[in-house]
């Protein structure tokens, strides 16, 4: 005997709210490709909050879907992941427009238009009998807009209810809440699509959020003066089916301006962002590991590597729903591991080019003064030479940047403070040892010297060392041990 046994309708539903661990950022993601496979050249993404909730609205000038197409579009599961698809296609398994919805929101409407006109069609969580779907068509579909459509063609999504985008339970402002997850999605969205953004994968594609344009956050700085590429690898599979891998060395810290680094995520961003760029269909589905091929900090912090997928290639990378991430078939994992062998030579050397760079005489003081909406925070300054060397050496990358965080967040302001106030105790602090100075100065010649291409002269030790703290304000101290002491002990021409 054979007999129907089909899911609950509001247990499915309630399940796929939380198939893929999406973001704000991952779903909207999601929705973009769909709009991206139906030739969506304008993506307007716009939050209206309302009393209680925010009204997303996620809309397209694609080609836009009729009834049937839609009804079949809204059905969880709409599509066999095991069936070929386009190579373009950035779709998989036929839930992302639901789940993807339905993690952020409680409702889902969808509205479509195209030559045969309007059709809407709505999930509801909280109201899903029997699988009841709710449907309209022409002037009643159109109600659900809050602006006219500006295209022939198109699609517009919508979130309301949006339970899981308003956290009511934390203390705080709702706006608030929301602007700082709307910018964080507006920079993971400019990544994720930056070869989008930029024109490289499809000519005039724009997508606005809140108004503003996105622009594309290129992780490999690929039109940076400074950084190094070489040629795409090709890996060959089975057949026709090619992964193609190119490597990027991305410019020392030093060389970037404060905009490249805040672009690329600070200082911390840059190093826990190298590692391998996945793309699926030039949009970026996974960044910032090493899959385990190079443990952590032993690459160079600079070296990216991108990676290029066909989509056919989803069961081997095992692509989860939300694309969010992708494990290494191991077909893979000794054609990579050699090539990384390979170029981390290459980054090291770049590494150590800095050098060069101090010969700019450009003031490195120890710790940093930031001030930031009246609220002002010391850090150490990284880009110190002394510093820097310590942290291209540590064993563990992580450990020693964590505990240079942890110095700065522990700063003894108060105390610090509080015995000034007191003017009784006198602070010694610098350091008023000779020896102890001679010590950090050949430190710190050490360090100038690990960070250049050729061994230093007298002079360009002289030039490295006048504008670094703290032999800047001991300088003719520090000038009288280069000449006398260093010179001889290094043989400095
Ligand atoms: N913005 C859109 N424009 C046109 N068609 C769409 C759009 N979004 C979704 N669709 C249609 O709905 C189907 C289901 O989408 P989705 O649930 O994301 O699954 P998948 O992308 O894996 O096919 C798509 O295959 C597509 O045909
Ligand atoms: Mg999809």
């Amino acid at each position: 005997m054979r007999i129907s046994n089909p899911p609950v309708a509001s247990s499915l539903m309630a399940t796929a709210r939380s198939f893929g661990n999406y973001d704000l950022a991952a779903a909207l993601a999601d929705l973009i490709d769909n709009s991206i496979r139906a030739k969506a050249q304008k993506i307007t993404i716009s939050f209206e909050p309302e009393e209680n909730d925010v009204v997303v609205r996620i809309r397209d000038d694609g080609t836009g879907m009729n009834r049937d197409e839609l009804v079949k579009a809204m059905r969880p599961a709409s599509a066999n992941p095991e069936d070929p698809r386009d190579a373009a296609d950035l779709g998989r398994f036929g839930w992302g427009l639901k789940s993807a919805s339905l993690s952020q929101a409680r409702v889902l409407t969808v509205v479509s238009w195209n030559e045969t006109g309007h059709t809407a069609a709505r999930w509801d969580i909280d109201n899903l009998e029997d699988w009841q779907m709710e449907l309209t068509v022409g002037e009643q579909a159109k109600k659900n807009l809050s602006k006219r459509p500006n295209s022939i063609s198109g699609t517009e999504v919508i979130w309301t209810h949006c339970d899981r985008l308003l956290d009511k339970d934390i203390s705080g402002n709702i706006d608030e809440q929301l602007n700082d997850k709307i910018s964080h999605a507006h920079k993971q969205l400019a990544l994720i699509f930056h070869r989008y953004l930029s024109g490289e994968a499809k000519k005039n594609f724009c997508i606005q959020m809140q108004g503003i344009d996105i622009k594309p956050i290129d992780p490999f700085l690929s039109q940076h003066p400074a950084t190094q590429t070489i040629d795409d690898e090709i890996i060959r599979l089975k057949g026709t089916e090619i992964i193609s891998v190119k490597p990027f060395t991305i410019p020392h810290f030093s060389k970037l301006t404060i905009e490249e680094k805040e672009l690329l995520g600070g200082d911390e961003g840059l190093v826990r962002n190298q590692g391998f760029y996945v793309y699926r269909n030039k949009r970026l589905i996974i960044h910032g590991t090493w899959f385990r091929l190079v443990p952590h900090g032993e690459l160079s912090q600079l070296t990216r590597v991108r990676v290029d997928l066909p989509n056919t290639q989803d069961k081997d990378w095992k692509i989860t729903l939300d694309k969010s991430d992708a494990q290494l078939p191991p077909i893979l994992r000794t054609r990579l591991r050699d090539f990384i062998k390979g170029f981390s030579k290459r980054s090291v050397r770049a590494n150590r080019r800095r050098g060069v760079d101090l010969t700019v005489g450009k003031n490195e003081p120890v710790w940093r003064r930031n001030a930031y909406n009246g609220r002002i925070r010391y850090q150490i300054n990284k880009d110190h030479p002394l510093v820097w060397q310590m942290l291209s050496e540590a064993k563990n990358q992580e450990i020693a940047r964590e505990a240079l965080s942890l110095i700065e967040s522990c700063l003894p302001s108060e105390m610090i403070a509080d015995d000034q106030g007191k003017n009784k105790i006198e602070q010694v602090q610098s350091i008023s040892d000779p020896e102890a100075f001679n010590a950090l100065i050949d430190a710190y010649f050490l360090a100038c010297v690990a960070q250049s291409e050729d061994h230093p002269t007298l002079r360009e030790v002289i030039e490295f060392t006048k504008n670094t703290e703290p032999f800047s304000s001991q300088w003719k101290y520090t000038e009288s041990y280069i000449r006398n002491t260093l010179k001889t002990k290094w043989k400095l021409k």
